[in-house]
Parts: structure tokens; C-alpha cells; sequence
């Protein structure tokens, strides 16, 4: 049987866009499995990981148990967003922990095209994340070398703030530099109300945390963001 890599599986996430893909920051971590069910239910096609160290941002999360973890529970890929010092040093665990796509900050690494390369050659979709204050000339030297660009639309370490207008107008300039082949995510604020903005300025993954965990019922808010980030302008 033909066994798709885990970056062509992530890659082909692309071909259902809009896909809404949850921040499991605020799931119920004493009941993993069962969120996991009610965000399959929900219509979910990918599951989205926050990886913090409390150095390179001030919050920390988890690391490669809880992405092995799910690996075991579930077939969707696992988008892994390393807000990590030195990350690097940890691509090799994640790729082992089972991660679909592995996305670096342009402001964690001084040699961001190598460590693509590094995620790359382990059959893995290679992402390069910017915060809302990093300009995104500091990433033209990643492009032909990344899978995605993940346009961060608040500051990372947190769930639950604002959304930065201002990654919109990056989202449109990161299509003109990195061309049609380079998946857009956004991630952070993403909301009901910012949400269609995204969607008409190129995002096509959708990166959600409390407008999904907030909500009583996951199906409805997914299929009211999707419905949503689907009203683009032609
Ligand atoms: C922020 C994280 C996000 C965030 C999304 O550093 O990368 O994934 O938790 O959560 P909301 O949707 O609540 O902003
Ligand atoms: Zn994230």
C-alpha cells in the first residue's frame, strides 16, 4: 500500500481550504482523547500544537510526550508551532514525536533556511513563523525553502488576545514573495469577526484557539468560521 509522507499529508490539507485547524492551548488536557473526538466530529482535519519554553517566549506548554501522545490517538496531522529557543536542537524529537509539519520563528534561529532544510529532510512540512513586529523582508531568504509562512496576528506565547490588523497586509505581501506554492497560516485573535479578513488577504489554514474552546458546541463554531473564512472575495 502507498504510504503518503507526513508533509504530503500536511501539503494536502491545502486542497480543503479554508481549514480551521484548533490551538489545543485551552482543550481539556485531562481528557485529550475525547477532545480530539469532539474536534473530529466537529469536521477537523488537522490539529494545531503550541510548543512554548519560557525562554524564547515567557509561557511554557509542552513538549514531544504530549505530540506523541496524540499521534497515537489520531490520524490527523499535527501542525507543531515551536515558540522555542534554539530549535534546531529539537527538530529531530519532534519529527520522531510524529509531527506532520514543523514551524520555526525567523526570530528563535540566525540560520532559519537550514533548519528548513533540516525539517524537510525528515519528511516533514517546513514552516517560518513571524511575530507582528518582525519585518517580513527578514524572511526572503527562506523562500524556495519552506512549505508554509505562518503570519503570527498576535504576539506569540498567549491564546486568548487581540488581533493585529496589520498581519493582513502581510499576509498579502508574504503571497507576493513567497509565490502560489507556499501555504499561508495565520494564527492568533482569529476569530468570527477577523476571520473573512484573513481569508480575502491569502490566509487559506486558519489557526483557532478560544474562538473553538471557548464554545460550547465545537461543531458549530467550526462550521461558522469555516463558512465565514469561505465568503472570500473572488
Ligand atoms: C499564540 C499561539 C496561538 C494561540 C491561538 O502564541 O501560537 O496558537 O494560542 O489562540 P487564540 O485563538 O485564542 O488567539
Ligand atoms: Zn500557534
Amino acid at each position: 500500500m502507498f504510504l503518503m509522507s507526513r508533509r504530503d499529508q500536511f501539503l494536502q490539507l491545502r486542497s480543503y481550504a479554508p481549514v480551521i485547524l484548533p490551538s489545543l492551548l485551552l482543550c481539556d488536557f485531562g481528557n485529550l482523547e475525547r477532545e480530539v473526538d469532539r474536534l473530529s466530529a466537529a469536521g477537523i482535519r488537522g490539529l494545531h500544537l503550541d510548543v512554548m519554553d519560557g525562554q524564547f517566549v515567557p509561557n511554557l506548554t509542552y513538549g514531544m510526550p504530549i505530540v506523541a501522545g496524540l499521534s497515537g490517538i489520531t490520524e490527523m496531522p499535527l501542525d507543531v508551532h515551536l515558540m522555542i529557543a534554539s530549535p534546531e536542537k529539537y527538530i529531530g524529537p519532534f519529527a520522531d514525536s510524529g509531527a506532520a509539519a514543523i514551524t520555526i520563528h525567523a526570530e528563535a534561529t540566525n540560520d532559519p533556511v537550514t533548519a528548513l532544510q533540516q525539517i524537510r529532510d525528515l519528511g516533514v512540512a517546513a514552516g517560518i513563523a513571524i511575530n507582528p513586529d518582525t519585518d517580513l523582508d527578514s524572511i526572503a531568504p527562506c523562500v524556495g525553502h519552506c512549505d508554509m509562512v505562518l503570519i503570527m496576528s498576535v504576539q506569540a506565547g498567549f491564546g486568548g488576545q487581540s488581533f493585529r490588523r496589520e498581519a493582513l497586509e502581510k499576509l498579502s505581501e508574504a503571497r507576493q514573495m513567497f509565490g502560489a506554492d507556499v501555504i499561508l497560516e495565520v494564527d492568533g485573535g482569529v476569530n468570527n469577526s477577523t476571520i473573512a479578513n484573513c481569508a480575502q488577504a491569502g490566509a487559506e489554514l486558519f489557526v483557532v484557539g478560544s474562538g473553538i474552546f471557548k464554545a460550547v458546541d465545537y461543531s458549530a463554531a467550526v462550521s461558522e468560521l469555516t463558512n465565514l473564512a469561505g465568503a472570500r472575495a473572488s
